[in-house]
């Protein structure tokens, strides 16, 4: 018999393709990140982000209640902070009637069932934009997750539904959930970004906040001695598991693309929901060469979200996710 094997038959039509179909996008596995600045009836454009803006408040609301509409159920968020606010210690990060706390409050008033995750990470509020507080020359971990309690809390203050450290301190996630339980935010969720490497792909988030590491002497240049090296493969299934041991809900693998191989070994060994952070740079690249004719923009972008899928993601976090979700529910 040749040939032995015919596995062209299960790929005859799209009936049979659909029937036999592994994996399935659908609006429900987005979360939306998004960046607010201050003022009103503000949109900023983000040069290296093509359609992806920092807005104000009142128009954050307003594309929240779209996205709610559209099938999208949670937003990460991100604030851009005026310098004037910024300083070594990050204070304004757990300021209760900061823009964060401000756009939390607003989100949640709006599009009550909308799923807030606000970003814990001191980097919009440093004067260094470091994720932490820097003595000597050091980012120090202990003060600095002293700081990120202090911020979680004022985020479920304000009415989180999940804290989302990004920050790759050691500790946090065991002494947020301490402190949440401490003060009664039982049902509010930890989704860590357990294994957050230090990549060259975050370079269009950092532009949109303002946020990259200052060039100067005796701050260090990269954040290499907090987020990971991704020359390392077992580190992140460490991180991943003692983050869900000290209390994260959902894991973040981050970035996303090229990354996969982290994505499926991180899903086979926890067994909590594993997010991926679809991030900014992977965002551009495609934008770039779909805006130059070189590839089919919606063709690549709905591929890249379900092979992350694939690779295990149950959530992406993905700047794609309006503009997919729009394109699925065709
Ligand atoms: C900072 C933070 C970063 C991103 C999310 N939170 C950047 C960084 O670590 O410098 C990147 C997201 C993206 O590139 O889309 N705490």
């Amino acid at each position: 018999m040749f040939p032995y094997y015919r596995n062209r038959r299960l790929r005859t039509n799209e009936s049979i393709r659909s029937l036999v179909r592994e994996t399935i996008l659908t609006p429900n596995d987005f979360m939306f990140p998004m960046f607010i600045t201050e003022g009103t009836n503000t949109q900023e454009a983000i040069p290296s982000m093509p359609g992806i803006y920092r807005r104000s408040l009142d128009l954050t609301v307003r594309e929240v209640q779209e996205l709610w509409k559209i099938g999208v159920k949670a937003v990460n968020i991100y604030v851009k902070v005026d310098d004037k606010l910024k300083d070594n210690t990050g204070r304004e990060a757990w300021n209760k009637d900061g823009l964060m706390q401000e756009a939390i409050r607003a989100i949640k008033g709006a599009v009550p069932e909308m799923i807030v995750m606000p970003d814990v990470a001191l980097d919009p509020y440093s004067i260094y934009g470091h994720d932490g507080i820097i003595e000597k020359g050091k980012v120090v971990n202990d003060p600095t997750v002293d700081a990120l309690v202090k911020m979680a809390l004022s985020h479920a203050e304000a009415g989180a539904d999940f804290i989302a450290p990004s920050d790759m301190m050691d500790g946090r996630v065991y002494a947020i959930r301490k402190a949440l339980e401490e003060n009664n935010f039982h049902d509010v969720g930890i989704m860590s970004y357990a294994a957050k490497y230090a990549s060259g792909h975050y370079g269009p988030f950092r532009d949109a906040l303002d946020s990259a590491p200052v060039d100067a002497e005796e701050i260090p240049k990269d954040k290499k001695t907090y987020q990971m090296d991704y020359c390392n493969r077992t580190e992140a299934i460490r991180e991943a598991l003692h983050d869900v041991e000290e209390g994260a809900d959902i894991v973040m693998v981050k970035p996303g693309l090229s990354y996969l191989d982290i994505v499926r070994e991180v899903k086979n060994a926890v067994h909590v929901p594993v997010a991926v952070f679809n991030v900014s740079g992977e965002y551009a690249m495609v934008k770039a060469a779909a805006e130059k004719g070189w590839i089919d923009h919606d063709k690549v972008m709905i591929e890249q979200l379900t092979c992350i899928k694939r690779a295990g993601a149950d959530l992406i976090s993905t700047y794609f996710a309006k503009e997919a979700a729009l394109l699925l529910n065709k």
